[in-house]
This record gives structure tokens, sequence and C-alpha cells, in this order.
């Protein structure tokens, strides 16, 4: 850790949401409160801040994670992308729930996520996919994710075939390549204090609304 992390360290522990549970209720809108933290988390200098680990479960409850990124959150939910084909995305057909998490540790702040998962429209995965440098949309082409690959040179043969079989033409998007979305069921924001008398407030789908509580540390 660089020494300017160090102080920031040093300066956030312990600090932040003095969140009276009368503003929680008000406010009651954990999208919103999760994109503020984001916010923060891209203004603290973290890199990356929108990396998150991914928990998914086979059919049977064994878990596995991986870190992915997240391209979209709102009141539907959180989007990332994947292949349809890896093995996150045959955990998630079979069990199709998913947790995530961030920490954000220069800001003391943990949120995790949990909820029921689906794929996005094709329209919306079109949509991302078109946006990526033509390099990653022929990289997602190239990748059999998950599967074992015999050596680096097979990849990158893979990549010049696609590379010429798309000269000259838009590279289009993968049936077996797309987002998922994460609709969220528990949303929990974790606040570092002193004296490890963390705030921690989780909030759950109630009425068409939100409600909020309060947990231990
Ligand atoms: C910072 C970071 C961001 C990543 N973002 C993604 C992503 O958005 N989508 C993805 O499929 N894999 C992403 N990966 C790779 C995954 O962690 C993982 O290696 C890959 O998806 C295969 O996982 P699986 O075999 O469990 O399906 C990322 C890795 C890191 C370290």
């Amino acid at each position: 850790m660089s020494l300017i992390s160090k102080i920031r360290c040093a300066f956030t522990l312990g600090q932040g949401l003095l969140i009276e549970n009368k503003t929680l209720t008000t406010t009651n809108d954990p999208i919103s409160f999760f994109k503020q933290w984001l916010s923060e988390a891209e203004n603290s200098g973290i890199i990356l801040p929108e990396s998150m680990s991914l928990a998914t479960c086979t059919a049977e409850g064994r878990p596995s994670s991986r870190v992915v990124l997240l391209k979209e959150a709102d009141q539907k939910g959180f989007v990332f992308f994947t292949n349809y084909g890896s093995h996150k995305a045959t955990e998630l057909e079979a069990n199709p729930y998913a947790a995530l998490l961030f920490h954000w540790n220069m800001l003391q702040r943990q949120v995790r996520i949990e909820g029921r998962i689906e794929r996005i429209s094709h329209e919306e995965s079109n949509a991302y996919f078109q946006s990526r440098g033509r390099g990653s949309r022929i990289g997602a082409w190239a990748s059999h994710q998950s599967e074992e690959l015999v050596d680096r040179q097979t990849l990158v043969e893979r990549v010049k075939y696609f590379e010429q079989k798309f000269a000259g033409k838009e590279v289009p998007l993968p049936e077996f390549w797309g987002g998922y979305r994460v609709i969220p069921e528990r949303i929990e924001f974790w606040q570092g204090k002193a004296d490890r008398l963390h705030d921690r407030f989780v909030y759950q789908p109630s009425e068409g609304g939100w409600k909020v509580k309060r947990l231990n540390p």
C-alpha cells in the first residue's frame, strides 16, 4: 500500500455514515444510496471500484466465486456481462441465485447484494457489446470461457481467425455472450467504525418499496 493510501485509510478509519435510522427510513432507496457510495468510491481513487465478487452455487449448493465488473445499477437490478457457457453461467442456469460483494477498503465500506438472477434482453446485451472496443468483441468470440485451453497459441489463432472472419465488418454479439441482472432481495451497507462497532443497514423489499433495519456489527 502506498503512503498516500495509508494516510487516506488512517483518515477515514472509523468515520463516515453517521446515519440515523430516521434518515434511512426517509430516504428508503438503497439503489440511489448504493450509487452514492459507488461514486464516492470512484472519487476516492480506488482502482476499478465497480469490480465485485460474484458468488454462485451449483444445484447441490456448492459455492464458487470470482470477480466481475458491474456495468449497470438501477431500480431493476445490478448487471454484469459474461460468457453464457462459462462455469459461473452454468451454475446460474442451474441455480438462478447470486450474491455480489463490493469491498472499498479505503472507505472502510462493504456492500452485499443477494437475489434472483435473470438474463437481460438480447437488445440490452447487444447495446453494451457494441459499445466495447473491437479487440474485446473479438476476444469474446475467441474465448471459450472456463473451458480447458491447451496452450496460449490456440487462443491467439482463434483471435486471428475471428479478425479475418469479421474483417471490414461489424463484430456481432455472439449468442453465447451477454448480461445477467441480479434482482436484489437483500442489500446490506456496512461502514467500518472505531472499536469494531461498525454500522450495518439491511434493505429488503416490502409492499412495493423497501424496509430497512439496523443490524448488530
Ligand atoms: C477486475 C476483474 C474484472 C473482471 N470482470 C469480468 C467480467 O465483467 N465478466 C467476466 O466474465 N469475467 C470477468 N473477470 C474474470 C472472472 O473473474 C473469471 O476469471 C471469469 O469470468 C471466469 O469465471 P468462471 O470460470 O467462474 O465462469 C474479471 C476479473 C477481474 C480480476
